[in-house]
């Protein structure tokens, strides 16, 4: 027995080891045979032969088990030191995700509006009528129903077409005055080249006691924000229509790629339009139960920006997942 605790203290590897584990542990191995002994053993020394053997296996798998536990941790550290890797080791392949480009365009709009203390709120991607469309003056019925291509999931929930319900969900919970934008998702039956069914909104509302807020304000900002996007831009204001704004503009900025001289983006018109917007109208606020107030809106088609910022003739593309188009934004 001394002797085959001094096998495995000299085992000085795994596979030594190995074969010092089947010469004593094994099936046809030293403790076998010695239990086999036994049977030829007298009945009165039985129990005492079994005792110290038991005592010598217990002893012997001990000193077992923590040689090849030291051997193993031995070798690891051998392996290690031999075909280890240098974490900090600068790879000239490696490379990293992006933000999506339209993402991107989102998150620099955020920006803009939140250093100037806008809250930055959200609302469902299924809205009820009331939020999407009868609350911002559109009632049921009203032809400017429209103007939005609606995906109906019943009678009264939609997708939303705009980001401009969350207007009304910020007053319904908030007290005037209010600063807020509003990015997300927004849907509408469309699809072609300057369309798809699913695009993006950043929405903006401001309102304070009657009189506070003036179109000035509004035009002051939008000229500020669209030259932060766009750079040195001219920009104008062209009356339009919207139900929930009284009156209403429509943004265009002097075309960016011929710089107003007119070309195919432009349609040879010099402008490009941007965003809608105008001061709410009476009746939203009457829909919300805000008295003696006024305030501004303004909602922005974030791809139509990133197009334009990157030059994306095809808006589909931005959809696709096409890593040779993503790439380009890393
Ligand atoms: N909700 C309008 C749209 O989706 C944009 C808009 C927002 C216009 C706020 C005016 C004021 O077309």
């Amino acid at each position: 027995m001394e002797s085959l605790e001094e096998k495995i203290k000299q085992a000085s590897d795994l596979k030594i080891l190995e074969n010092v584990r089947i010469e004593i542990f094994g099936k046809k191995g030293v403790l076998a045979a010695q239990f086999a002994k036994m049977k030829e053993i007298p009945n009165e020394e039985k129990k005492e032969f079994a005792k110290n053997l038991n005592i010598q296996k217990a002893k012997l798998t001990e000193l077992f088990d923590t040689k090849k536990m030291m051997l193993q941790s031995q070798a690891i550290a051998e392996m290690m030191a031999k075909d280890g890797v240098d974490v900090t080791m600068y790879h000239a392949k490696s490379s990293s995700g992006a933000l999506h480009p339209v993402m991107q365009t989102m998150q620099k709009m955020i920006d803009y509006f939140v250093a100037l203390n806008f809250s930055v709120e959200e609302g469902p991607f299924i809205e009820d009528d009331f939020h999407n469309f009868e609350a911002l003056n559109l009632p049921k019925h009203h032809p400017a129903r429209d103007m939005q291509d609606t995906f109906y999931l019943n009678d009264s929930m939609v997708l939303r077409t705009h980001t401009s319900p969350v207007q009304i969900r910020t007053m319904q919970k908030e007290k005037p005055p209010i600063r807020m934008i509003s990015p997300g998702s927004v849907f509408r039956r469309d699809f072609d080249l300057t369309h798809t069914p699913m695009f993006h909104q950043v929405e903006g509302l401001m309102v304070d006691v009657e009189g506070k807020i003036s179109f000035a304000n509004l035009k002051w900002i939008l000229e500020d924000f669209l030259r932060y996007m766009f750079g040195d831009v001219a920009v104008r204001f062209r009356p339009s229509f919207f139900p929930f704004t009284e009156p209403s503009t429509e943004v265009d900025i002097s075309c960016i790629f011929c710089e107003g001289k007119g070309c195919r983006v432009c349609s040879h018109t010099g402008w490009l339009e941007i965003l809608g917007s105008g001061m709410v109208d009476p009746n939203v606020f009457e829909a919300v139960g805000y008295k003696d107030v006024s305030g501004y809106a303004f909602g922005v088609g974030v791809e139509r920006v990133a197009m334009l910022t990157h030059r994306i003739g095809d808006l589909r593309s931005l959809f696709e997942g096409d890593l040779r188009l993503l790439e380009q934004f890393r």
